[in-house]
């Protein structure tokens, strides 16, 4: 039984998450998709609010769940006795962060390791970042992140310009 830490901000969840979900349940037996409470970066969606939009959009998925954690990823995982950490690489940009990231946690806990896994090329310029500020400005973000965070995205944005 091989259960993965999905961490992330998630701050909201994309169809680039998804699709390392979908494909990350044809190698792992269990995905645990892990909300980070960031103290640096307060987010366009409290932690409940991405949490409730992620189990909405993967309602269908079985053998996965959603969680949020405070403090030190590799703590998380050893808690929750988590066997591997998966993250999503889009473009060698990333490449340098999630190599500090996976080395940082490998120092702190050699138990377990990272699995990368390649975006779809559909969806290797998406990111959370972006979705928001192109949904700030107006821009449609159909189809790259589920309808359920579309309107939530749309709803913020009117109550955050009223
Ligand atoms: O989606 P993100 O923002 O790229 O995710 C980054 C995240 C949440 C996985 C990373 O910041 C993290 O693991 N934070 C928890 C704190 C931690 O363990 N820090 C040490 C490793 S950098």
């Amino acid at each position: 039984m091989i259960k993965a830490i999905y961490p992330g901000s998630f701050d909201p969840i994309t169809f680039g998450h998804i699709d390392i979900i979908r494909r990350g349940l044809e190698v792992f037996d269990q995905i645990v998709i892990a909300v980070a409470h960031n103290i640096e970066k307060e987010g366009l969606f409290s932690v409940e609010e991405r949490k409730n939009l992620i189990r909405e959009a993967l309602k269908d998925l079985n053998r996965v769940s959603v969680d949020s954690f405070e403090g030190l990823l590799v703590n998380y995982v050893e808690k929750t006795q988590g066997n591997v950490i998966i993250r999503g690489l889009r473009a060698t940009s990333d490449f340098e962060y999630e190599f500090h990231m996976a080395s940082i946690n490998r120092h702190l806990n050699n138990r377990f390791d990272t699995f990368f896994m390649m975006t779809a090329k559909d969806y290797f310029f998406v990111s959370s970042r972006t979705i928001k500020e192109v949904a700030m400005l107006g821009g449609s973000v159909k189809g790259l992140v589920p309808e359920n965070v579309e309107n939530a995205l749309k709803s913020k944005f009117r109550a955050l310009t009223r």
